[in-house]
Formats: C-alpha cells, sequence, structure tokens
C-alpha cells in the first residue's frame, strides 16, 4: 500500500521529518521494515518479540510505518494514546514546558504536579482527603499499592488477595499480584502473602475474613482478554473490606482516564474505593503512573515509605494535566461510551462466524474469537491496515484514542469486516 498524499501543512512537515529518520536505516534491504527489523533484532533485548511494524509517525488514529504504509490503530499503544498520535495539545505542553522546567527532585515542588495531584483527588472522587503518590508506569503505581498493604498488615491482617487471571505488571511486588503463573514461575520465589481467588463473588466471600490486609483488582481484566468482574461484584467487594478493615485497591491502569465511558470504572457501580492506580492514557504516552490514596488510607504510607527520582516530574506532570484537562473539555469520556456501543454494535452487525461474544465497556473493547483464532485475525487485520491486538487465543482487545469520531468507526467497521470476511472462507 502507497501512503495517502499529505492532507495538511502538518502532515507534510511529519512525512518530511519521517523520510529523514528513515534515510539511517539500511537502504541495502528489500524493504526499510526489513532493514530495521534485522537491526532491532539484534540490538534490542530478547524480553522483546519481533515487532508487527517499525512504526515512525502517526496522526490521530493513524499511524505510518517506515515503507510509508497506513494503519488504523485500534490498540493506541495498548490504551495509552488517550488524544491519539500527534495531539497538538500534547505536543503544545510538551515543547512548553521543556523550555519551562523539567525536572527538578522530590526535595521541591511544582506548580503542574500540585495541580494534578488536585485534578486528581476531584476526577477519582478521592476529594479533600485525597493523596497522590506520583510514580513513572503501571508497574511502579502497583509498587507503591503493594507497600501500602503492607502497611495496613496491623491487627493480625496479613493476607493480600487479588485475582487469577489479572494483570498488574512486571516488577517483583506487581508480579506477586498478577494471577498468572507462567509470567511468575521464572522468578519465584515470589513476594509472600499474596493469595489469588476465582473472580466470583462465591470466592470473594469464602477468601475474605478478618485476616486479609487488602484486596487488589482490576474491574475489566485488560490482558485476560477484556474480562468484566461479575455484576455486583464490586459492592460486594467494596462491603466486604469495610467489614474486616481490609483495603480495597483497585487497578485502573488500563480501565482509567475515561476509557470505559466513566472517568474510572469503579464509578460505573456507585462505589468508592481505598486506593486507585493509574497510568497508560492519564498523559497520552508521556510516562506517567500514580496512586492515589482515598480517606483513612491517605495517611497509611509516611515519610520516606517510597520515592521515584523522577516520580512527579513537571514535564510529565504538565502534559498529564493537560492531557486530562482536554479529556473534559471535549466531552472525551462521553466519547467513549457513545463511540463504544457503536464499535460494539458495528461488531455485531458483521455477523460473522468468528465472532462469538463482543463485551466491555466504552473503548475498552473485547472480542471473543472462535476456534482459538484470535492471533489469526490480528495477524490478518494488521495486513489489512487494521491495529488491533490478541491478548490470549480467544479475544481481541481494541482500545483506541478517544478521540474517535464518524471517519474512524467508518474506517474500522470496512477494516474489521473484511478481516473477518477473508477468514470465513474454508481453509482447505
Ligand atoms: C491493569 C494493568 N495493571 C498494570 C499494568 C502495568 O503497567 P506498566 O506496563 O505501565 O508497568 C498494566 C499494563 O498493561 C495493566 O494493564
Amino acid at each position: 500500500m502507497t501512503a495517502p498524499a499529505p492532507t495538511s501543512e502538518r502532515e507534510a512537515r511529519q512525512i518530511e521529518a519521517a523520510e529523514e529518520t528513515s534515510m539511517s536505516g539500511d537502504d541495502n534491504v528489500s524493504s526499510k521494515t526489513e532493514g530495521f527489523s534485522t537491526r532491532h533484532a539484534s540490538a534490542l533485548m530478547r524480553t522483546l518479540g519481533t515487532p508487527l511494524a517499525v512504526l515512525e509517525r502517526g496522526e490521530g488514529a493513524w499511524v505510518w510505518d517506515v515503507d510509508g504504509k497506513r494503519y488504523l490503530d485500534f490498540l493506541a499503544g495498548i490504551a495509552v494514546n488517550s488524544l491519539g498520535h500527534a495531539s497538538p495539545v500534547v505536543a503544545a505542553v510538551a515543547a512548553r514546558q521543556a523550555a519551562t522546567l523539567v525536572h527538578v527532585s522530590n526535595y521541591f515542588a511544582t506548580p503542574s504536579q500540585i495541580a494534578l495531584a488536585e485534578r486528581l483527588c476531584r476526577l477519582t472522587g478521592a476529594g479533600e482527603l485525597g493523596r497522590v503518590y506520583f510514580g513513572n508506569s503501571g508497574a511502579e503505581a502497583m509498587e507503591a499499592a503493594f507497600k501500602l498493604a503492607r502497611r495496613n498488615c496491623v491487627d493480625g491482617r496479613h493476607r493480600i488477595i487479588a485475582l487469577q487471571n489479572s494483570f498488574h505488571g512486571r516488577t517483583m511486588g506487581a508480579l506477586a499480584l498478577t494471577g498468572k503463573a507462567s509470567l511468575q514461575d521464572p522468578f519465584r520465589p515470589m513476594l509472600a502473602g499474596v493469595d489469588h481467588i476465582d473472580s466470583t463473588i462465591a470466592a470473594l466471600e469464602a477468601a475474605m475474613d478478618d485476616s486479609v490486609a487488602a484486596l487488589v483488582l482490576e474491574p475489566i481484566k485488560g490482558e485476560a482478554g477484556v474480562l468484566p468482574l461479575p455484576d455486583g461484584y464490586l459492592q460486594r467487594a467494596r462491603e466486604l473490606t469495610r467489614q474486616h478493615g481490609s483495603l480495597l485497591i483497585i487497578d485502573e491502569i488500563q480501565t482509567g482516564v475515561g476509557r470505559t465511558g466513566e472517568w474510572f470504572a469503579y464509578q460505573h457501580d456507585g462505589i468508592v474505593p481505598d486506593a486507585v492506580a493509574i497510568a497508560k492514557g492519564i498523559a497520552g504516552g508521556i510516562p506517567i503512573g500514580a496512586l492515589v490514596t482515598f480517606g483513612e488510607a491517605s495517611s497509611l504510607l509516611i515519610r520516606g515509605d517510597h520515592g521515584s527520582t523522577f516520580g512527579g516530574n513537571p514535564f510529565a506532570t504538565a502534559v498529564a494535566d493537560a492531557v486530562l484537562t482536554e479529556i473534559e473539555d471535549a466531552g472525551l469520556v462521553q466519547n467513549a461510551a457513545v463511540r463504544g456501543d457503536q464499535l460494539r454494535a458495528v461488531i455485531q452487525a458483521i455477523d460473522s462466524p468468528l465472532v462469538v461474544d463482543v463485551r466491555g465497556r466504552g473503548l475498552m473493547i473485547g472480542v471473543g474469537i472462535a476456534d482459538g483464532r484470535a492471533q489469526e485475525v490480528a495477524d490478518r487485520a494488521l495486513e489489512a491496515g487494521l491495529i488491533l491486538n490478541a491478548p490470549n487465543s480467544d479475544s481481541l482487545r481494541i482500545v483506541p484514542p478517544l478521540i474517535i469520531g464518524d471517519d474512524e468507526v467508518a474506517a474500522f467497521a470496512d477494516l474489521f469486516a473484511r478481516t473477518l470476511r477473508s477468514l470465513e472462507e474454508p481453509t482447505s
């Protein structure tokens, strides 16, 4: 596929910059992608798989690879690029803040750090009793959550309950919370004290007692294939954790920041947690993570308990504050709800035998795929110019930028229908 003609001066400038970047690739190979992939394989650690494409620029919900192929990006850096690619909001605030103040250390405060913390206390519902810790990633937010839980290990409480098949990150504390043996096994022993239970209300009721310091959960399990908790689960979790003096810690790293059609997914259920972990979409792609504590939980971590050199720096916090302002001003939380419903209807209307079910909320969509063919569907979609992913063999995950409108929904409908139709043919 060749690149379409530039539609704006900005796009023309991007193409020029991208062409300059590509010049540094090896031109003696059949495609720039191949050249970069070879270099990737010999320079990057093997923790990463072979790249699906080598991307060099983007605009809105679209990205282009080094060979000029255009893709509709409905993965958005795995629920990160809330405002899409090359967002003018992110570009402007990042340039301004980079030319003003980037880093100062935790011996000092900055206006943007304070403003972002205040905004997060308001948006999460933590209010005046809320307190915010800033790190640089989701896993770091979960490390802080782990320490919070350990600080609640008093009065006989010593257990942390988490869910099987959950994902909370890959650092050792976050990994101990993650309910996947395949990720944990190579790195045992895990931190002690975490029990993983089934995601049913019955299993929760059986597990909860006065020995539980914290219950940690994702409202919708993203890495497991966009699997929502059962109806009523969060309310029951809130009741039981209150009853036993346990913290309710909600990992909104993937579900948060408007993605599900509320600022945070627990708000659909009308409950208030003791702590919420946030990262991914909060700064449109600039690394930052946060743990917001509520009420009495705000006094558990004390001076010296935790910290991070880069955490809460003026650069990342200024960008995050601007991204959240834009999400509020442009009504993108509501857009996520509306566009999510449209996309679910589009997927159902394709009426493909490959689609088993459509799950999730707002712009966090899971599609159940028949016969373990999810990776095949994702690969074929990529060939057609549509980026989505298959977290497991039965599920596709669709998490586009929150800014998508009619054009992107229509483009998705066309590309996804073509992808599914091409795979419905008997393979013989
Ligand atoms: C629910 C959840 N928690 C934690 C993490 C870890 O975040 P990070 O990759 O920023 O460390 C992720 C990342 O996918 C996630 O989806």
